[in-house]
């Protein structure tokens, strides 16, 4: 495919498909309805995009309240997106954002399957937090056409989105979705496909670090976090972070950036985190991980 068509039609009313409705593919959901545009939402798993619409609609009804936005407003964003249970409902899409599980092989398979299904002119992007874009891209049959678009989480909060192109990927490519992010009131930034990217780089050995002070009991999570709130100056410590983010994702991304890095000892990642996460002690989205949340009223912190 030429490199002209390719969303030539970015700037103008494009329809964006979201994989994946957990924490990170609502979020994304949200802030494209936000900037009108159409959304076409699925996940493998219906019921967690039923879960993520009625979370979305309690968000949007708590901006109503506040007075953020209006009434009508708060229902036509909502409106805008579309609960997807097949595949093959992104069909016409013009962008494809990727928000699944932070495994190469999974999104892989994902992709080959949506290259069947999406028009030629379809852009193809992958929200991973650390996994190399090119080897995502390597086996498609349009490689110029990919590349990762990384929001940070809460998506609609967050305003960096890192946009990082592969080896494969179309010239004109980064600019056009740089363009597009800033249009949608982000900040974005044009990354190199290193191992995290820059953001995630740098955060690897900050959670790791963190997490070796807990494991050598020289401090309790929430200690830990408190200093780095009140000395630090962070608006969240790092044991509130990985909470936020997922225990699973956060080790995740911690295991590629290590191997990737080709077992550099900077990133080693840490046993306490692995065993939570096979513990399913994920965090937020679960209700415990470093913290309980079981009742959101109480003080969680332990
Ligand atoms: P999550 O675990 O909250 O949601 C992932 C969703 O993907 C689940 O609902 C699951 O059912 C679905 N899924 C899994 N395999 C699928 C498949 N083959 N087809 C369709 N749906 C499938 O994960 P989260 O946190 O939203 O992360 C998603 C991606 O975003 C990961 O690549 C992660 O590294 C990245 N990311 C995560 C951030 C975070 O703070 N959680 C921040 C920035 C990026």
């Amino acid at each position: 495919m030429s490199e002209s068509s390719q969303i030539s039609n970015l700037k103008s009313q494009i329809s964006v498909g979201i994989i994946g409705s957990g924490t990170m593919g609502i979020g994304i959901a949200q802030v494209a309805a936000t900037n009108n545009y159409k959304v076409f939402l699925y996940d493998q798993n219906s019921s967690q995009t039923e879960k993520s619409l009625e979370g979305l609609q309690k968000v949007l009804d708590r901006l109503v309240e506040k007075n953020k936005i209006g009434f009508e407003e708060s229902e036509n964003i909502y409106n805008r997106i579309k609960f997807c249970t097949e595949l093959k409902d992104l069909k016409d899409c013009d962008l494809v954002i990727e928000a699944i599980i932070e495994n190469k092989e999974i999104k892989q398979k994902v992709f080959a399957d949506l290259e069947e299904i999406v028009s030629n002119d379809c852009v193809l992007a992958t929200n991973t937090s650390s996994i190399s874009i090119t080897s995502i891209s390597a086996d498609l049959k349009n490689s110029e056409r990919f590349l990762g678009i990384h929001f940070f989480n809460p998506a609609p909060l967050m305003p960096l989105v890192e946009i990082i192109p592969g080896l494969l990927t179309a010239e004109n490519l980064p600019q056009k979705i740089y363009d597009l992010m800033k249009s949608w009131g982000k900040i974005p930034v044009i990354a190199q496909d290193i191992p995290g990217f820059i953001v995630n780089r740098i955060a690897r050995p900050f959670y790791g670090e963190a997490l070796r002070i807990v494991e050598e009991k020289i401090a309790t999570p929430a200690q830990v976090d408190e200093a780095m709130r009140t000395i630090g100056n962070f608006k969240m410590g790092p044991f509130e972070l990985m909470d936020l983010i997922g225990i699973d994702i956060n080790f995740a991304v911690t295991e590629t950036v290590y191997k990737d890095y080709f077992y550099d000892p900077k990133y080693k990642p840490s046993l306490l985190q692995h065993r939570m996460s096979e513990a399913k002690l994920l965090g937020r989205k679960i209700g415990k991980g470093f913290y309980d949340y079981s009742d959101a009223s109480q003080d969680s912190r332990n």
